[in-house]
């Protein structure tokens, strides 16, 4: 047996692994173990921002962050954990200006910011300036910077080893067992604490923004250990994706001035949110350009619509909205402003679809973005296990596989990295406190049986079932059924359809017997990870009989806060989903209705 021993483990190495690796590395023996190089973890995939009430243009301040990050959420966030992540972000926007990020610049020399959809000046309800960018390319910059801080603190990366198991003796945390990718050995890292910080589950969508790594391994790995996932039928379509491909295309096009027009040539949003229009929250645009479409007003009928940041438009359309530029005169922008602050979506268009941004319109999808559920914790990292907050002894998450839970049912633009970033640093301090007075746990001589045994089936199975096959068919039907509009027959006929799924599965056998970075192993193991998280959506979003943010149900198109203003908890015992619920902590902002 290959046998690590480390005080502290995190899974998985984007933005949230790296800022807990290096606060823990600070304080305890610390690794980090990724699946992926960790400079290619989905985090540099983030385009837009990050968010943080520095006001550089204009006035702005937390508390008004406070508020439209609960607005967002349609009051479902938890605003005691969402005032200390918004209380926090200028220091931790701050801090990684100091490891080395190179932000834009206002003409001053301070750090750029954009508006992004939800972020208002609260009292004129108007878009304000409060995303942090280094171009399109924020995401990207924050992972080289936290990466090239780990190196520097000698934090113990052990790269392309993928988590298969997390181990529990006398009830605390023991470790996790890994396979490297490049050999096919099984590993255990015998650990005091374990930080989990492996993304998303973006890929179980037909049509999505996520990288391929993102098949919800940590939450599917917890699941199978009895830890419970949080409001899982909280799911983020970004409304602008790359029609059919769902490569993102930044909301900080929108920030920048760019609308939505939809097949008869018109601009549609000042219809659904009159005052910020095309900059409302995701649930709402997104929700948008799907009427647009199933009202027969999509390009040429077709499911798509146009984004438009071609200069003579964002011009247009500015001096309609009345914008100004910070100095008060009205807004303008021109091509080479554009291709500046934006030079990766011009590229994608261009590549991807011959499309020239500067001179045409691009054709565009909602895509499957985020996850807002995910492992519950506290705002401290801990995972926590039941509706009285209870910690699991040893076991942290943080970043997009945790539900904090400051989300709630729909995220803002540049929530995320700074979720990631502020989060993160937490779960790794408490890590390492942890991990001053705990003991290592006896570790059982067969820890790694269970990894072995999962490995084993998909090598025996009777091959009858293709892998690729059962893939294609979960994707589609989330993305029809479980996507962004919902109902009861619909949902049913998932789960039925995701049960026969599940039951080929068992039968799949990889045809590729080496040990050397098998890959059809691992996507087949992931595929199981992305059945076990999708039946857990389905029967989460059949169960919550109202519409709430990214949870948007035909059959019942109301939010109902009499009946659902309830956090839901899930567990799977023997193949069967039990539901549970945790109340929602509301401090200042009782809810009301969302107008933007
Ligand atoms: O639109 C974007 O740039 C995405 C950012 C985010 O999801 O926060």
């Amino acid at each position: 047996m290959n046998i690590h021993q480390f005080d502290v483990v995190v899974v998985g190495a984007g933005g949230a692994g790296l800022m807990a690796g290096l606060y823990a590395s600070r304080g305890a023996k610390t690794a980090v173990i990724s699946k992926l190089y960790p400079t290619r973890s989905h985090t540099g995939a983030a385009q837009g921002g990050i968010s943080a009430a520095f006001g550089n243009y204009e006035e702005d301040k937390p508390e008004w962050h406070t508020y439209d990050t609960v607005k967002g959420s349609d009051y479902l966030g938890d605003q005691d954990a969402i005032e200390f992540m918004t209380n926090e972000a200028i220091d931790a926007v701050l801090e990684l200006e100091h490891m080395g990020l190179p932000f834009d610049r206002t003409p001053e020399g301070r750090i750029s910011q954009r508006p992004f959809g939800g972020h208002t000046n609260n009292e004129t309800g108007k878009p304000v300036r409060r995303a942090c960018h280094a171009a399109d390319r924020t995401g990207h910059m924050i992972l080289q910077t936290l990466y090239q801080q780990c190196l520097k603190n000698k934090v113990n990366f052990f790269d392309e080893y993928q988590v298969l198991d997390f181990l529990i003796v006398n009830g605390k945390t023991a470790g996790v067992v890994a396979v490297e990718l490049a050999t096919g050995e099984l590993h255990t890292f015998h650990a005091k604490a374990v930080i989990f910080a492996t993304g998303g589950h973006g890929r179980i969508f037909e049509v999505t923004s996520n990288a391929y790594a993102y098949t919800g391994d940590g939450g599917a790995v917890l699941l199978r250990r009895g830890i419970p996932l949080e409001d899982m039928e909280f799911f983020q379509f970004h409304p602008t994706g790359i029609y059919k491909l769902g490569i993102l295309i930044t909301e900080g096009v929108r920030g920048e001035g760019g609308i939505l027009i939809n097949g008869k040539g018109e601009r549609f949003m000042p219809k659904y949110a009159p005052t910020v229009k095309d900059l409302a929250s995701r649930d709402v645009v997104s929700r948008a350009i799907y009427t647009e479409i199933r009202e027969g007003r999509g390009i040429n009928g077709s499911n798509y619509v146009y984004l438009d940041v071609r200069p003579e438009s964002v011009i247009k359309y500015a001096a309609q909205d009345g914008r100004t530029n910070p100095d008060g005169t009205p807004y303008t922008i021109t091509g080479e402003q554009v291709l500046a602050k934006l030079p990766d979506i011009i590229d994608f268009c261009r590549v991807y679809l011959g499309v020239d941004p500067l001179t045409q319109m691009m054709p565009i999808q909602p895509t499957a973005h985020y996850t807002m559920g995910g492992i519950p914790t506290n705002k401290y990292g801990e995972v926590i296990i039941d509706d009285k907050n209870t910690a699991f002894p040893g076991l942290y998450a943080a970043g997009e596989c945790a539900c904090v839970s400051v989300h709630g049912a729909n995220r803002l633009g540049t929530n995320s990295l700074l979720d990631l970033v502020v989060f993160g640093k937490h779960a790794g301090l408490k890590a390492a406190e942890y991990a001053k007075t705990a003991e290592f746990e006896k570790l059982p001589d067969d820890a790694e049986a269970d990894a072995k045994s999962q490995f084993e089936a998909l090598r025996h199975g009777s091959g009858k079932a293709n892998a690729f096959d059962i893939t294609t068919e979960m994707k589609k039907v989330m993305f029809d059924l479980v996507g962004i509009y919902r109902n009861e027959s619909g949902m049913k006929e998932a789960i039925e359809k995701l049960k026969e799924l599940k039951s080929r599965y068992k039968e799949v056998c990889v045809k590729d017997t080496g040990k050397i970075f098998n890959t059809e192993l691992l996507n087949a193991w992931e595929l199981g990870n992305m059945l076990e998280i999708a039946d857990v959506i389905a029967e989460c979003a059949l169960n919550r009989k109202e519409s709430r943010g990214g949870h948007s149900r035909e059959d019942y198109p109301k939010r109902d806060d009499q009946n659902w203003l309830k956090h839901t908890l899930v567990w799977k015992k023997d193949g069967k989903v039990k539901i549970g619920y945790k109340p929602v902590a509301i401090t200042k902002y009782q809810p009301k209705e969302r107008v933007y």
